[in-house]
């Protein structure tokens, strides 16, 4: 896989197709933070819903991955984007509770990309699906993340844990997203 140059490619189909491997890595990555939730949280139901989104999310890297292919492209490694960034100021959290906190910021932080893509004039109908299909999903990760961050705290004796954390990741966030919204404004504007 080609390493994405990241100077603005020149023509419109180059910058789409360097914009969804963006959204491809957020949702690969986003995948591998549910590999390590599935490892550290034992309960059924956990696991079951765990299963699911893992599921989702998983799809949705498959969506934009079949979108690059039809503009007639293939996946752009993206080695500096959203979700390294945030590794590399935040390190990757071991204990649970932190890891649904980071889990809900890096949802929403999704769902906000894709709903501010749509917001845009001159989207190929095409795109429009697969913006429409990949955010649908995130209500329902959203809440069942935080419910479960929020139940473990308290299980674990420091309810305040997991909104601590999430005021911790969503500074994080704040940082690395005024680092790339330049970036993808650029794309977006192709
Ligand atoms: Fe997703
Ligand atoms: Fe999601």
């Amino acid at each position: 896989m080609a390493a994405a140059d990241l100077n603005l490619p020149e023509t419109s189909e180059e910058r789409e197709i360097l914009l969804y491997s963006f959204y491809r890595d957020a949702e690969l990555r986003g995948s591998n933070l549910l590999f390590r939730l599935l490892q550290r949280i034992a309960d059924p139901e956990a696991q079951v819903l765990l299963s699911e989104h893992l599921a989702d999310e998983t799809r949705h890297a498959w969506l934009w991955t079949e979108r690059i292919l039809e503009l007639g492209g293939t996946p752009l490694a993206i080695l500096d984007g959203y979700q390294a960034r945030i590794g590399k100021l935040a390190g990757v959290p071991r204990d649970p509770v932190d890891l649904l906190a980071l889990t809900v910021v890096v949802e929403q932080r999704a769902l906000r990309r894709y709903q501010e893509h749509m917001k845009r004039g001159g989207i190929s109908e095409r795109t429009l699906e697969v913006l429409r299909a990949v955010s649908k999903d995130e209500g329902w990760h959203i809440d069942w993340v935080r419910k479960k961050g929020r139940e473990l705290a308290l299980a674990s004796g420091n309810p305040e844990r997991f909104e601590a954390s999430l005021e911790r990741f969503r500074e994080v966030d704040r940082v690395v997203m005024n680092e790339l919204e330049e970036q993808e404004r650029e794309l977006l504007g192709a």
